[in-house]
């Protein structure tokens, strides 16, 4: 279908995907972010067979689970199963999340070298999310931050309610700017930028991240983070393709949403993604097939219809020419 497509555009400046990079870095936060909300708990050996799948089809970044209190995120209730369970391979980076020192004290147990700290850009969202205020979330993260770094491992930070709050409404870039500041100040290695509820919209998109790259933030630094709430996502991923960014944050099967974040839904999805990137000329150097037989399974064990629109695409056109999915 691309072949009519003269090679790929980035580098090449002048055009509309000027500076589009060659090759992104996708960040899978399916396991976490796409199972937190589910209403049907995935068995932890259908969570281990979703990550395997997710590694064998080419993912390298993957959070796996989430070390948070299991009376507020039931769905993971088996981080530390999952977190010592996945097989280790070379060149994947395996990472959870964690509110406080309990839960850097599991992923270190449980042999992890990466963590993600997060928090809102919202003062109700942190009050709603992890029970803290704005200041307290940074006071505690600063020494989980400190800690992690001190055990030599990395620490990701998440900026959400980027773009709007489910309780406060719009969001001042001002905040965002001042909660990046302080993830960036405690040595956080990459802020992702969390459209939590999904009502952001692509020139808001180059606002919030333009408004960020102002303030000193690199480039490098940042990824993208968004739900799909109202169809925006892919929008405004080309928007932040178009500005430079290279890590992006999806779920497979579309997957995903906050329970202290109302009317929020899923992430865009990952095989939504890397086809809009295979079409870009984009590398992301995850095998599109693989990751829909993951989608197309997950589907089945979840016993609903994923969001996905390339899964539901692949889903048809297997029906129609009576192939296996
Ligand atoms: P708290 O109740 O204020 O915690 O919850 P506490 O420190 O007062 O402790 C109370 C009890 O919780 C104690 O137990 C602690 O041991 C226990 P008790 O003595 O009563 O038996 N506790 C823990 N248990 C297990 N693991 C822990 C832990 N910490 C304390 N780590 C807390 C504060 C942060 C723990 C809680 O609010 C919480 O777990 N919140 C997590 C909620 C969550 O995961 N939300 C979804 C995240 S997704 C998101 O935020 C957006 C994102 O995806 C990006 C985007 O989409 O934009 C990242
Ligand atoms: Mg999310």
């Amino acid at each position: 279908m691309n072949d009519m497509l003269p090679a790929a555009a980035s580098g090449s400046s002048g055009t509309l995907f000027g500076q589009v990079p060659g090759e992104v870095s996708i960040y899978e936060v399916g396991p976490r972010d796409g199972l937190q909300n589910e209403k049907s708990i995935l068995p932890t050996e259908r969570k281990l067979e979703m990550i395997e799948g997710l590694l064998d089809a080419g993912i390298r970044r993957i959070e796996i689970t989430s070390f948070v209190d299991p009376r507020w995120i039931p769905a993971l209730a088996d981080h530390q199963e999952v977190a010592q369970a996945v097989k280790r391979r070379d060149g994947v980076e395996l990472s959870a999340l964690v509110p406080n020192m309990r839960g850097l004290d599991g992923a270190t147990r449980a042999g992890l070298r990466e963590v993600a700290v997060f928090m809102a850009a919202s003062e109700t969202h942190n009050r709603k999310n992890i029970n803290k205020s704005t200041d307290d979330a940074i006071r505690t993260y600063r020494r989980v931050v400190e800690e992690a770094r001190a055990r030599g491992m990395r620490v990701r930070g998440y900026v959400s309610c980027a773009y709007g709050c489910p309780y406060e409404g719009p969001v001042a870039l001002d905040n965002v700017q001042r909660v990046a500041a302080a993830l960036l100040d405690m040595g956080v290695y990459e802020l992702s930028l969390g459209d939590t509820i999904g009502v952001g919209t692509p020139r808001q998109v180059e606002y919030v991240l333009r408004g960020l790259m102002g303030a000193g933030v690199g480039l490098a630094t940042l990824a993208v983070h968004f739900h799909d709430t109202r169809g925006t996502a892919l929008a405004n991923i080309t928007v932040a393709l178009q500005l430079g960014v290279r890590t992006i944050d999806s779920a497979i099967g579309g997957l995903g949403g906050c329970p202290y974040a109302p009317g929020a839904s899923g992430n865009v999805a990952t095989e939504d993604v890397v086809y809009m990137l295979q079409g870009m000329g984009v590398k992301s150097g995850v095998d599109l097939d693989k990751l829909v037989t993951v989608s197309a399974r997950l589907g089945g064990y979840l016993g609903r219809e994923l969001p996905s629109k390339y899964l539901k695409a692949h889903l048809g056109h297997c029906a129609r020419i009576g192939r296996a999915v």
